[in-house]
């Protein structure tokens, strides 16, 4: 097959970045520049639209200037430019698409617009040379959907959140103990020194069939029994949040392992030769939560995947690739190419 090489852009959410990939038998990260915004929406708890927007504004030019130098690569050396279309928040995504279209029309070059969350989704056969079918778990700040994928661009939603994503919930949960965010690693470190059976939380949704997950309610849990503790006590003491941490992770960690295993089945049903289930997305960074899919994966002989860290948070790797195998499908994007702030795979 060609080797083509891409360049990738991506301003979705709060990681400006450039990357250059080359695909041909073999697939190459040539470089992946990731400026993250964490440090800008710190104050307001959240990421804030129209500062991300400035910030894509101001910074993507720069990213993609060192993405191509640290690639060593010339426009001339590209085959294409393909940047994430949506789904996102309006203003970064336009960022994107318009750098993206003006760098075409100077250079000729082709352009395809491309869904973030086939990004997430085609990760493993960037990393790993997946062949289709397999088996994912999107987990992030803003995503929880289990996919079959069939093709690089035949996705099938087998089931998801109905409300919260299991990042956010984490998030929310630091925010109710005082631990600072991104909330995810703060507390699992916590969960670590705790007592899991000290509080008891809801196993939300496991006792309806299917694979549709819900975590809002893991919230309130943590609140309300929170809030019986300081009421009880007059505050939390250092073991208290430890336990309350540790209490919400061992929840959160049986509702993913039984939705995975029902979703494993279901993926079963269709016989793949090699079946593989891999995760992306920032909460696939829980190392509880990474061991218990590893271990359902092992007692259903599923190969278990999760690509490093940097390529399972946003980043454009991911959507350089996911733009060579559209591109290979035949696809190509013009100056009407426009920004979807909601696009379902
Ligand atoms: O994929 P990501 O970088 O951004 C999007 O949300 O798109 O995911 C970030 C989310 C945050 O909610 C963060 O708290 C969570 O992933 N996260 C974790 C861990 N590391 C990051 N959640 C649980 N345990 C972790 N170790
Ligand atoms: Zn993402």
């Amino acid at each position: 097959r060609a080797v083509l090489t891409f360049l990738g852009i991506e301003s979705s959410c709060d990681d400006s970045a450039a990357a250059v990939v080359r695909a041909g038998n073999r697939t190459e990260i040539l470089s992946s520049v990731v400026e993250g915004q964490v440090s800008l929406h710190a104050a307001y708890g959240g990421v804030v639209p129209e500062i991300a927007a400035r910030a894509h504004a101001e910074r993507l030019d720069a990213c993609v200037e060192r993405a191509m130098e640290e690639a060593g690569v010339s426009f001339a050396d590209l085959d294409g430019i393909a940047v994430t279309a949506g789904p996102g928040l309006i203003g970064g995504v336009l960022s994107g698409v318009m750098l993206a279209k003006g760098l075409s029309a100077g250079t000729g070059l082709p352009l395809v617009g491309v869904n973030h969350l086939a990004g997430h989704a085609l990760t493993p056969r960037l990393t790993d040379g997946l062949d289709f079918p397999y088996l994912m778990l999107l987990v992030s700040g803003g995503h929880c959907q289990f996919l079959i994928a069939d093709g690089s661009e035949m996705f099938r939603r087998i089931g998801g959140t109905i409300d919260d994503a299991p990042g956010e919930a984490f998030d929310k949960t630091a925010k109710l103990l005082g631990l600072p965010q991104p909330g995810g690693p703060m507390v699992e470190a916590e969960a670590a020194l705790g007592d899991a059976k000290c509080f008891a939380f809801p196993r939300p949704l496991l006792d309806r069939p299917g694979c549709d997950m819900s975590f809002s309610g893991l919230k309130t849990a943590l609140l309300r029994t929170r809030d019986a503790v300081i009421t009880a006590k007059g505050g939390l003491t250092l073991a208290d949040r430890r336990n309350l941490c540790a209490g919400f992770q061992a929840a959160m960690v049986a509702v993913l392992e039984e939705k995975s295993r029902r979703a494993l089945t279901l993926y079963l049903e269709s016989a793949p030769t090699a079946p593989a289930f891999a995760v992306a997305g920032g909460v696939a960074a829980n190392t509880a939560i990474r061991a218990a899919l590893e271990t359902v994966c092992d007692q259903m002989s599923v190969r278990f995947l999760a690509p490093p860290l940097r390529l399972c948070t946003d980043n454009a790797a991911m959507i350089a690739f996911a733009g060579i195998e559209r591109f290979r499908l035949g696809h190509r994007d013009d100056a009407t190419l426009s920004a979807r702030p909601r696009w379902p795979l």
